[in-house]
């Protein structure tokens, strides 16, 4: 038995050793974590169990038996993170590049499903060279039993796919149906077709980098969730991310209790954020920070369409998803990247049991040429469909502007929001009062001796008549004007009214969102 002991030891041994030192030293060079070290860093101390460390691949061709590869390029198992279960896979790129083949694809597959079944969050560590060249078609297979998996996942347990490294090909669909992406600058891209390819087809010529590296997807396609300076970064990224979502769809959002959540105190001052001028911008951030638990909030996609942010905060130690129009991007207007990304936070929150806060200061749809032309109804309606479909606790505080069609898709009453708090300062109507007064006082205006001087008083008269928060609580579509000091408690009160909610719609196989 011993010496069979001893030989057991020294097979984990050489399976720790991955694809060998020269590669692990080459990996390190690069700036670059192996996949072990990736993994003791995102779970809790001595909690990871690995699984499959001894699969190896099973091709033939073009040398390829020659070739051990253990574990087959990618490292599998369950550990904790603070405390709480979670499967991970972390692709090893000293082994073939990490390239991903049948073997490898399998082990990928085993780890979902176990997450799946088990009710945990599963996080996928990338770094890979894509589909293993010399084991062809069952790369390919490999690749799609994956995104089945994944599908299948969705929604159930909550999917992290975090990148150090690349993904190139069909291998970026994985982390696209995950439900957050994690890149790292620099030493991480993503992308269909690389820059070679780019150029035989259409005669580009950019970098990689530029192509699909962490800045791009971050600031302009929208395709990462968040990007971070290291690998690092990333990972404590992840780490913190988990402690604001639930484990799987049938457990209650996560509470956590800390020095500032119990805070249930006045804010006096709350209201000095707003400028004196309804039409100037002011960062909307500012108000976040003062109402949720110790100024702690988690932005997903922060670069991407700013004018309107998401977020998971805590309001008296309980997580909830925040949607807010940001004023100082483009008026806070709706356009179609802040649609999408709105619309899948919503889900993703309404999926996981997480109750939505959404603060409302926007001038309406982003008018243009080029939005009709890009698809803005088609984009736009993303966000009357995920909030008219989500039935956790819907809360929206309309804090200044709620104009049009922007105001019944910022969570209002008629798309089911429980609760509609606004501030006195709150401005619902159907359009602003310049446009309007433009439209429906034209006559006034062009007979009077004074056409400015009408114009200006037509202003004022629309803006006391109907830009404000009275003529909605007149008939319940805002439930309770406050004092804007009140705020964080009544968003509280709120949430602890709303936590026994009950709420299903008519049976079906599936509603068909606009994509
Ligand atoms: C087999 C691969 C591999 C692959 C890398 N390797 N990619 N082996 N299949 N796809 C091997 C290399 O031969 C090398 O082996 C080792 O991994 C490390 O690779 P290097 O090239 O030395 O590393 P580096 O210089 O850092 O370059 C990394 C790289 C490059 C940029 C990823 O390896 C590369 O371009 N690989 C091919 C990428 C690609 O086109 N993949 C297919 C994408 S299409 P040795 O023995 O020399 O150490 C795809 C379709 C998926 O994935 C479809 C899903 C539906």
């Amino acid at each position: 038995m011993q010496k069979k002991i001893e030989k057991l030891n020294q097979l984990k041994e050489k399976v720790m050793m991955g694809g060998g030192k020269d590669k692990i030293d080459a990996q390190h060079e690069k700036g670059k974590m192996t996949a072990r070290e990736r993994i003791d860093m995102l779970l809790d101390e001595a909690s990871f169990s690995e699984i499959d460390a001894f699969v190896l691949h099973r091709c033939s061709d073009f040398g390829m038996e020659k070739i051990g590869a253990e574990g087959d390029g990618v490292v599998i198992g369950y550990g904790t993170v603070n405390g709480r279960l979670t499967y991970v896979y972390a692709q090893d790129f000293t082994v073939i590049g990490g390239s991903l083949g049948q073997m490898h694809a399998a082990k990928i597959c085993k780890v979902l499903e176990l997450a799946a079944k088990m009710g945990a969050p599963c996080v996928g560590i990338n770094d890979s060279g894509g589909a293993r060249i010399q084991e062809g078609i069952d790369s390919l297979r490999g690749y799609g039993d994956i995104f089945y998996r994944n599908v299948q996942a969705s929604g159930v347990v909550p999917q992290i796919s975090v990148m150090l490294g690349p993904c190139a090909g069909g291998a970026v669909y994985s982390p696209a149906l995950t439900d957050f992406t994690f890149m790292a600058d620099k030493t991480s891209y993503m992308f269909i077709t690389g820059p070679e390819v780019i150029k035989a087809v259409t005669g580009e010529n950019v970098t990689g980098e530029n192509l699909g590296g962490a800045t791009v997807h971050s600031e302009k396609s929208g395709v990462a969730s968040k990007m971070f300076p290291d690998e690092a970064s990333t990972i404590e990224g992840v780490k913190n991310l988990l402690s604001f979502v639930p484990q799987n769809n049938l457990e209650d959002t996560p509470i956590k209790e800390t020095e500032g959540s119990s805070d249930k105190k006045e804010d006096n001052t709350l209201q000095d954020i707003l400028p004196e001028l309804s039409n100037k911008p002011y960062d909307i951030r500012r108000i976040i920070e003062r109402i949720v638990d110790d100024a702690n909030y988690f932005e997903i996609q922060p670069d991407f369409a700013k004018n309107i942010i998401v977020c998971f905060a805590r309001f008296n130690g309980k997580s909830v998803g925040i949607v807010a129009n940001q004023p100082n991007e483009l008026a806070g207007t709706l356009d179609i990247n802040a649609a999408d990304k709105a619309a899948r936070f919503i889900r993703f929150c309404d999926s996981f049991n997480i109750p939505i806060v959404t603060l409302t200061d926007t001038a309406g749809y982003l008018p243009g040429v080029g939005q009709e032309h890009a698809g803005v109804i088609r984009h736009g309606a993303k966000i009357l469909y995920s909030y008219s479909e989500a039935t956790v606790p819907k809360i929206n505080l309309i804090i200044r502007k709620a104009y049009g069609g922007a105001y019944i898709a910022m969570c209002s009453k008629h798309l089911g929001a429980d609760i509609v708090y606004a501030w006195p300062s709150a401005e619902i109507a159907v359009m602003g009062p310049e446009g309007a007064a433009n439209i429906i006082f034209r006559k006034d205006i062009k007979e009077s001796a004074n056409p400015n001087e009408t114009k200006k008083e037509k202003i004022d008269e629309y803006k006391n008549q109907f830009a404000n928060p009275y003529r909605a609580a007149a008939r319940g579509y805002v439930d309770e004007v406050i004092d804007p000091k009140d705020t964080r408690v009544k968003i509280i009160n709120a949430l602890n009214m709303l936590l026994s909610k009950r709420e299903t719609h008519i049976p079906r196989k599936h509603g068909n969102m606009p994509l």
